[in-house]
């Protein structure tokens, strides 16, 4: 076997199982779980109904780049959201089966193991995925640790030249998952900079883009980033963006990747043999969820009123502060992460999960530690009353 697969660490839920192994849960209130990042709301009947009325095309082999069909939605939600001038549906977007997998295959296809020691730059705390991605392609992860007095920014300083100078692929993740923090153009600006410098590729996660809380003030993206910073053609720049936060259907798999056109024609080749192609069934739902938006300005409301309320709640006991974007709460913890979230599981039957295990030990701190995430996934009610028994708890301690 690839002895690269041994150099994965658990998942983060594998952990947390492990953690609550054995515990008794307070059997007075109902359990509400809220640690993992799994929409709740209801998928949209519209998209159902697309589904089964493409079954037809379970006959048929779906090609790797998609239909054309497909390919016009997602360009044409790609220009509206992010206000681009262009983008080619043909040769700078490919649907892929849900971003992870795109996450993951991508780093297989980009990082060149013919040159010594490469190099992936990944956020701290971060998305697994990336890591697991990084070690399997036979690169190293270098990390950046984003902290709160920093508004959780990355701060390319971190890693030095020789570093930089490895480095073949960067992850980065805005609206980031944990942190709820958005990259601004300045940031983007550094990394592009640091991008023309090195060579190396930035691989924009962006999943989170469309859960926010000011419909007038949607986050930034790498595209937008980039056509107003006047770079053409998006050089070493593939951005990855999803259906399962936005549209509620983390089952149907499905996504894209958007960019480089260099870096697609060669990814594209690289997925025709891992043989990544999307249902034609799912592609017809794909292109119907990508060419509304009600049922996403519905889904945000959700959202925000769930973070209002839980925010107003929780502010009385502790300084937590909305996100700028994204579905979860990180929150700083009075006692050790693993403590709380053992403690907030027994006595009060909430589930959360503890911030150092999305985090790796870096320039001498792991910087998820004595932070919990919450996913408020849940519905309205559920979401308020597991925040209402953490500030009871919080208010114990
Ligand atoms: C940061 C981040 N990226 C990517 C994904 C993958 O989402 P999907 O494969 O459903 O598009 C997730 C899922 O939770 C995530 O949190």
């Amino acid at each position: 076997m690839n002895p690269n697969l041994n150099q994965l660490q658990p998942y983060p839920f594998q952990k947390l199982r492990q953690l609550l192994e054995g515990i008794t849960r307070n059997a007075a209130l109902s359990p509400i779980e809220l640690q993992i990042g799994e929409p709740k709301h209801a998928t949209p009947d519209f998209i159902r109904q697309a589904m089964v009325n493409n079954l037809d095309g379970l006959s048929t082999y779906p090609t790797t780049h998609g239909t054309s069909s497909l390919r016009t939605s997602i360009a044409a939600w790609i220009k509206r959201r992010f206000k681009l001038t262009d983008i080619n549906r043909d040769t700078e977007i490919i649907p892929v089966n849900g971003s992870r997998e795109a996450l993951f295959s991508f780093a297989q296809a980009v990082i060149d193991r013919s040159i010594s020691q490469p190099g992936v730059v990944c956020p701290n705390p971060f998305y697994q995925i990336y890591e697991g991605a990084a070690l399997l392609a036979g690169a190293m992860p270098f990390f950046i640790n984003t902290l709160p007095d920093d508004h959780f920014k990355l701060d390319y300083s971190q890693l030095t030249d020789a570093e930089w100078s490895r480095t073949q692929l960067i992850y980065v993740c805005s609206p980031n998952n944990p942190t709820g923090s958005v990259m601004k153009l300045n940031e983007w600006r550094e990394l592009f900079a640091l991008s023309d410098r090195y060579g190396f590729v930035v691989a924009s996660d962006e999943c989170y883009s469309e859960i926010y809380f000011d419909e007038k003030n949607p986050p930034l993206g790498a595209l937008d980033a980039a056509q107003q910073l006047g770079r053409t053609g998006f050089p070493r720049l593939v951005v990855f963006n999803s259906l399962s936060k936005r549209s509620n259907v983390p089952g149907l798999r499905s996504g894209f990747v958007a960019g480089d056109a260099k870096l697609l024609e060669k990814f594209l080749l690289y997925r025709t043999y891992h043989g990544s192609a999307m249902s034609p069934a799912a592609q017809a739902a794909s292109a119907a969820a990508w060419s509304d938006e009600a049922h996403v300005v519905e889904n945000r409301r959700l959202y925000a009123q769930k973070f209002f309320e839980a925010v107003a709640l929780l502010s009385d006991v502790t300084a937590v502060q909305m996100p700028d974007a994204g579905f979860y709460l990180w929150v700083k913890t009075p006692i050790s992460d693993t403590e709380f979230t053992k403690k907030l599981y027994q006595n009060y039957n909430v589930t959360v999960l503890p911030g150092s295990y999305l985090a790796r030990e870096a320039h001498g701190m792991n910087p998820g530690k004595n932070f919990v995430r919450i996913a408020l996934v849940a519905s309205p009610q559920e979401c308020i009353e597991a925040m209402s028994r953490m500030k009871n708890f919080l208010k114990s301690l």
